[in-house]
């Protein structure tokens, strides 16, 4: 056996690493100098090398380095953190947006991007949007997105975490939050924001959540307009109507149509992947009753049993298809085999074939369902 290589610093390694990787990332800079120091005469090239690049570093004053300077506020009782920051991610792909979704988010950026052009003639960008829509269609990604635009970093305060037994306190810790990402320039996401209204039924309580919402609404009103302030939620039926009109915007994100479904498919797929329009709307039909979330998870996992099983990831669709029909009850696998050429504009034959549906059968199926079908196919 060869010998091992001895590591020298090794325990400097592991310590850098542990900090570059945990939640001290901020202390890394202090880390590398006194490291530098450290081997100032045993290796002077390294030392001089840290020193260059950390005097580059502390050069740039970006409102990333003055935001992870700042403690992030806890819970005075756990000490937890009560926000989460994120990154901005220069090279994120864009979530598929509906059209009308693409537009309202297109000007949020927009508006932010050119606040000068506002600024001359009065008028400051939208300050808060509020994102409503189902589970898995992308509004915490969008907020990840917008921010990622923008490159600022993005404050996520998810109050179903946040709502502590003690409403009392719920209220300072909502506070607290909101006064630390007002000194920041950034984008605070208010994720999950009918947890709040959830509290409701219980009588107890109402008084304090009453000065929770109040409390709210205070901060929305006093949000500036150099930061951004999203709030999400799947619920907005539970939202008292006074905090919905605090939002400057409503943004409504639909379930996917069957577009949607398409283009995320093709996102996840990848743009190599080589899999044709046919087998794309098949999975599309298999898929069309899924939220975004889902999508990707079934897509994914198709992706990963064709590299596990060395075939091409068609095969792996066609073995998902038939294993999607076996598992359907016999209707539902000739309402898919209609769908196919009905919407899909494949043929009687190649639909038959595909889900072994005989084409008899399909023939007889009663006109009215294909005339149902052929208004879906021309709804898009
Ligand atoms: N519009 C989209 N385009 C592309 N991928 C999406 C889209 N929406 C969701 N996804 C995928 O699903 C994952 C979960 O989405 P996300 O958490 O943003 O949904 P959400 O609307 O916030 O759901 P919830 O209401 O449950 O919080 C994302 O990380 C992404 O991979
Ligand atoms: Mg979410």
């Amino acid at each position: 056996m060869a010998d091992k290589k001895v590591f020298e610093g090794k325990e400097e390694f592991l310590t850098l690493a542990r900090l570059a990787l945990g939640e001290r990332a901020q202390d890394v800079p202090l880390y590398l100098g006194k490291i530098a120091r450290k081997y100032r005469e045993a290796a002077p090239e390294v030392a001089a090398e840290i020193g260059t690049l950390l005097k580059n570093v502390s050069g740039r004053s970006s409102a990333l380095r003055r935001e992870t300077a700042t403690p992030l506020p806890v819970d005075n009782d756990s000490r937890l953190h009560l926000i989460r920051m994120e990154k901005p991610e220069p090279g994120m792909t864009a979530p598929v947006f509906p059209p009308a979704v693409s537009r309202d988010i297109g000007t949020l950026i927009k508006e932010r991007q050119q606040v000068e052009l506002l600024s001359d003639a009065d008028l400051e960008p939208t300050r808060s949007a509020l994102f409503v829509g189902p589970p898995g269609v992308g509004k915490t990604m969008t907020a990840r997105w917008i921010a990622s635009q923008l490159g600022l970093p993005l404050f996520i305060l998810d109050l179903s975490a946040v709502m502590s037994s003690f409403l009392g306190r719920t209220g300072n810790n909502v506070r607290a939050v909101l006064d630390y990402a007002k000194r920041q320039r950034c984008v605070l996401l208010l994720d999950e924001l009918d947890a709040i209204a959830k509290r409701r039924d219980d009588a107890t309580e109402i008084g304090e959540l009453k000065r929770l919402v109040t409390v709210l609404l205070q901060e929305i009103d006093e949000w500036p307009a150099d930061g951004l302030l999203l709030a999400a939620t799947n619920h907005p039926e539970l939202l008292d109507p006074a905090v919905w009109r605090r939002f400057d915007s409503v943004i409504n994100f639909p379930s996917p149509n069957r577009d949607d479904v398409k283009r995320a498919i093709v996102e996840y797929l990848g743009k190599q992947s080589g899999v044709s329009d046919e087998w794309i709307g098949i999975l599309s039909m298999l898929l069309h009753a899924s939220n975004f979330s889902d999508i990707r998870k079934r897509v994914t996992g198709i992706r990963r049993a064709a590299t596990m099983n060395n075939v091409d990831i068609t095969k792996e669709i066609e073995g998902y298809l038939q294993r999607a029909v076996e598992s359907m009850p016999h209707v539902e696998v000739i309402s898919l085999a209609k769908r196919l050429y009905a919407v899909e504009g494949m043929s009687q034959r190649r639909a038959a074939e595909l889900t072994g549906v005989s084409r008899d059968t399909l023939r007889k199926s009663d006109s009215k369902d294909s005339k149902d079908l052929g208004q879906e196919a021309s709804n898009g």
